[in-house]
C-alpha cells in the first residue's frame, strides 16, 4: 500500500525524502502520478489538493495535512466519509511562529516603523520610550501556537491575555473564552494577536465591530488563516486611526492579487503565508507514526475533530 503526497513539486522532493528517510520501504506516490488508485492507503495533502479527487481512492484510511490548519481540507466537499484526518503538531512549525509574532510584536511595540520613517527623512529624533510593561497583549487561540506565543512573550515583561473556545488555564496568562470572553479581553489589548483555526465560528472574527472595541491606536497582527480577517474592515480602521500598524501573514485570496492596497499600505507589514513553513525532515515523524497506528488499528495522534472544525 502507498502513501500519496500532494503539493508543489519540491516540498513533495522534500517530504518523500523525508519520509524514506525514516522507512525506506514506504511506497511513495506524488499527485498527480498516483498510479492504481486502489494502492492509495494514505493521503499527506496541502491546500491545493481537491478533496473531491480523495474520493477516488477505494482504500485511503488516513489524511493528514502538512500544516497545522486543516481548513482546506474541511470544506464542503470534506474528505471522503470515515476517512480520519490528522494535523501537524510540530516544534520546528510552533518556533517558527513564535519568532514570526516575536518580531512583529516587537516591531510595533519598539516603534520601528516610525522610526524607519525619520531615517528615511534624516531626522535625528527620540519617540517616548515603549514601556513593555503597559503593552497588554490579546491572543486570539491559545493552542499550540497561541500557547507557545504567550509563553515566549511573558518573559519579555508584557502582560499577555488570551482567548479560547473553552475555558483554559496557561500559567501567566490572563484567560478569557467564549463570546462575552472576547468583548471583555479586546478593550484592554493593545497588540491583538489571530492564532486561531479557521472555522465557520471563527470566519471573520477580526471584522470592524472587534476592531472597534481594541484601545484606539492597537496594533494587529494575523497569522492565522485569511478569511479571519474582513479586510476592508482594518483598511477602514486603518484610515481611522483606531488600528495604528497591521503586521499580516495570511490574505483571501491567496496570492494576494497585485492591485491590493495592503501591498503599498504604509501601516501595514506583510509577508507571503511564511510566518512558519513546515519543515518535512521535522514533521515526518509523526506521519510515520500515524501510519503505523491507522494499520494497527491504534487511535491517531494530532486527530481532527470534524465537529470543532479543527
Ligand atoms: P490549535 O492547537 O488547534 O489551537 C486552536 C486554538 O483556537 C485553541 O485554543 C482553541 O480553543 C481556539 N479556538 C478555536 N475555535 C475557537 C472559537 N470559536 N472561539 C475561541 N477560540 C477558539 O491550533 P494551532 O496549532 O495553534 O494553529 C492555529 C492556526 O494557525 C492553524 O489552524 C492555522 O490556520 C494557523 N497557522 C498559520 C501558519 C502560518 O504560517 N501563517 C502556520 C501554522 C498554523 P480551545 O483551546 O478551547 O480548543
Ligand atoms: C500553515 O499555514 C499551517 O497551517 O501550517
Amino acid at each position: 500500500m502507498a502513501v500519496l503526497l500532494s503539493t508543489g513539486p519540491a516540498a513533495m522532493a522534500a517530504w518523500r525524502d523525508a519520509l524514506l528517510a525514516l522507512d525506506p520501504a514506504l511506497d511513495i506516490r506524488l499527485f498527480p502520478e498516483a498510479g492504481d488508485p486502489a494502492g492509495i492507503e494514505a493521503a499527506v495533502v496541502w491546500t491545493s489538493h481537491d478533496m473531491a479527487e480523495l474520493r477516488r481512492y477505494p482504500n485511503l484510511r488516513l489524511i493528514v495535512s502538512m500544516g497545522a490548519g486543516v481548513d482546506h481540507l474541511l470544506r464542503p466537499p470534506g474528505p471522503p466519509p470515515g476517512v480520519p484526518v490528522a494535523r501537524l503538531v510540530d516544534a520546528r512549525l510552533t518556533q517558527g511562529m513564535t519568532e514570526w509574532v516575536l518580531l512583529n510584536v516587537l516591531r510595533f511595540h519598539r516603534q520601528d516603523p516610525e522610526y524607519r520613517a525619520l531615517q528615511a527623512a534624516r531626522r535625528w529624533e527620540e519617540l517616548p520610550a515603549p514601556d513593555t510593561a503597559a503593552r497588554r497583549i490579546g491572543i486570539l487561540g491559545l493552542g499550540e501556537l497561541g500557547g507557545a506565543a504567550a509563553r515566549a512573550l511573558l518573559p519579555l515583561g508584557f502582560p499577555v491575555m488570551g482567548w479560547s473556545r473553552g475555558p483554559k488555564q496557561v500559567p501567566g496568562v490572563e484567560t478569557f473564552h467564549g463570546p462575552a470572553g472576547l468583548e471583555a479581553m479586546l478593550p484592554r489589548a493593545d497588540i491583538l494577536i489571530c492564532l486561531l483555526p479557521l472555522t465557520p465560528e471563527t470566519r471573520g472574527v477580526l471584522n470592524a465591530r472587534t476592531l472597534s472595541l481594541l484601545p484606539r491606536g492597537a496594533f494587529l497582527l494575523n497569522a492565522a488563516r485569511g478569511g479571519h480577517l474582513v479586510q476592508e474592515d482594518l483598511l477602514a480602521a486603518l484610515e481611522s486611526g483606531q488600528v495604528a500598524g497591521a503586521a499580516l501573514d495570511v490574505f483571501e485570496p491567496e496570492p494576494l492579487p497585485p492591485d491590493h492596497p495592503f501591498w503599498t499600505h504604509p501601516k501595514v507589514v506583510m509577508t507571503p503565508h511564511a510566518a512558519s513553513i513546515t519543515i518535512p525532515e521535522s514533521a515526518a515523524p509523526q506521519v510515520i507514526e500515524n501510519l503505523r497506528r491507522v494499520r494497527q488499528g491504534a487511535p491517531l495522534i494530532n486527530l481532527v475533530d470534524f465537529a470543532r472544525g479543527y
